[in-house]
């Protein structure tokens, strides 16, 4: 392969929590002298173009294509269903193989070198969910790296699925077991997880289902990683240590890269690659948003969002707006126009009556922000999260301690190491009661509590600077990354 360019073709799942991660890592590539190609469903392909304006939200960059497959499943991201969006985001495995390998087949192979167009595809870096990507590169000979944008925590606990299921274990023998204490036994097999107990593993396994789709989904695209060339993950050594170094020793090649949205600003500044954004929105980020905080004290602002696939119910939603209200504290809260399950319409205007009448000025609502600056703002000081991986790893960039209210996928796992690993987090039950709500609120921003919280967080968030900084473990895996693809020697 000496002597040609390499050209990298990335294939994200469509979802808000996995495309720009996936951009982010095309963007490295592009900056270590990568062609790069960049594959978009159709839906996820106009909810972008919708929501930012123009084709420049997806080009701008010189040897830097995409090219757009057809969908799946026909749910936009931006569906108002919330659980048909999350089904849209399982099926991948099924749904996207079917109607998406010809048309992979077929950029593979047309991008593929000679004449004016671009060097022909080295290799695919594909979302592990997106696994058909899998099979369509070994069919065409071209190395592949799945990208699990997960935790590895998360990643490890799911790539245990099968023999989870294989053991009994999941799924649950009936809905008994959903209450019963069950969820509490430890399992004590899984390398690198000390005191993991099942209830901090991956929601799917709270089925009775034998065919649960989520549950195989999750379990077989984890396993099927075991056929990549490498695994390539959004996190940092310091960060998950036991967890990474025992997927090390399962996986011959992990590259552990994060946090991304550090790595590419210290590689921006090394490299002195063109700054261009980094992010798709599936919706339109609300302004308003930086000048509120600007008026609020330093570290006073509670930050609420459940990140783009949450739902809750009215009955839910209210408890968390009573909650709020008592708590006594500035809050910026993150109403998505489909958060309430059963359609209902949008939440947000009633959401937005009851915190003016209520809470007055000390309350802002917003349909969407763009997080990463809100997270850094100075008056922020707390964050009632989801868990969602890159939500939580954007608290830890930022030295913002957290509330976890986890509810699907891995978010009980981040939740768990959050709390007991990194010291960073307190979790709300899944029964969300606003007296509890208004307590932990005021215990993370005021009490003793929430200040050791602060510390450990601000100690993180050195940690995640100096793994992406320049001769730190991330900055130093990119460079292997881009040099083991550049040789395509695996
Ligand atoms: C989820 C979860 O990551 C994960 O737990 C699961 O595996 C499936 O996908 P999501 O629920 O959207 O994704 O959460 P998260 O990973 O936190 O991603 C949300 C992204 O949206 C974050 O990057 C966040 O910055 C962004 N966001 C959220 C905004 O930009 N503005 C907002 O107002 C809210």
């Amino acid at each position: 392969m000496a002597g040609r360019r390499p050209h990298a073709v990335l294939l994200p799942l469509p979802g808000q929590g996995h495309i720009n991660p996936m951009l982010q890592v095309a963007k490295l590539l592009h900056s270590r002298g990568f062609y790069v190609t960049f594959v978009h469903t159709r839906s996820s392909h106009r909810s972008i173009l919708r929501s930012s304006g123009g084709p420049d939200a997806l080009a701008g960059l010189e040897d830097f294509g995409y090219e757009v497959i057809p969908d799946g499943v026909a749910v936009p991201p931006t569906s108002r269903s919330s659980s048909k969006k999350k089904q849209q985001v399982s099926k991948g495995c099924v749904a996207y193989a079917a109607s998406c390998s010809a048309p992979l087949r077929e950029i593979l192979a047309r991008r593929g070198g000679g004449g004016g167009g671009p060097p022909g595809v080295t290799c695919v870096v594909y979302n592990w969910l997106m696994s058909f990507a899998l099979d369509v590169a070994e069919e065409l000979g071209i190395p592949a790296l799945a990208f699990c944008t997960m935790s590895a925590c998360g990643f490890l606990g799911s790539y245990f699925l099968e023999e989870l299921i294989h053991k009994g274990y999941a799924p649950l023998k009936d809905e008994k077991y959903l209450t019963n204490g069950y969820l509490d036994t430890t399992i004590d097999w899984i390398p690198g997880m000390r005191g993991i107990r099942l209830r901090d593993l991956s929601s799917f396994i709270r089925t009775t289902d034998a065919d649960d789709f989520f549950l195989e989904t999750e379990a077989t695209c984890t396993k099927k990683c075991d056929r990549a060339q490498g695994l390539i993950l959004n996190t940092f050594d310091r960060l998950e240590a036991e967890v990474t170094e025992a997927i090390g020793a399962i996986f011959p090649k992990v590259y552990t890269l994060g946090p991304l949205p550090a790595l590419l600003q210290a590689n921006h500044a090394a490299t002195d690659s063109p700054s261009v954004s980094t992010r798709f929105n599936y919706w339109e980020q609300e302004r308003g948003c930086t000048e509120w905080l600007d008026a609020q004290s330093p570290g006073s602002v509670i930050y609420v969002s459940f990140g783009s696939l949450t739902t809750l119910t009215a009955e839910v939603l209210d408890e968390f707006a009573w909650g709020l209200a008592d708590s006594g504290r500035p809050f910026l809260w993150v109403v998505r126009p489909d958060m309430v399950a059963g359609g209902g319409g949008n939440a947000r205007p009633s959401v937005e009556d009851f915190v003016r009448r209520t809470c007055g000025g000390r309350g802002f609502v917003a349909g969407w922000c763009m997080q990463e600056e809100v997270l850094a703002h100075p008056s922020v000081g707390g964050f009632l999260t989801h868990g969602g991986w890159n939500s939580t790893l954007e608290s830890v960039c930022a030295g913002v301690p957290v509330i976890c209210w986890p509810g699907f996928a891995e978010q009980h796992t981040n939740c768990r190491y959050a709390c007991e690993e990194w010291g960073v987090g307190v979790e709300l039950g899944r029964e969300v009661r606003r007296e509890d709500v208004s307590r932990l609120v005021k215990e993370l921003m005021g009490g003793e509590g929430g200040e050791r919280l602060r510390k450990n967080a601000a100690k993180w968030k050195e940690e995640a600077q100096s793994a992406a900084d320049v001769g730190g473990s991330s900055f130093d895996n990119l460079e292997r990354l881009a040099k083991d693809l550049s040789s395509g020697k695996f």
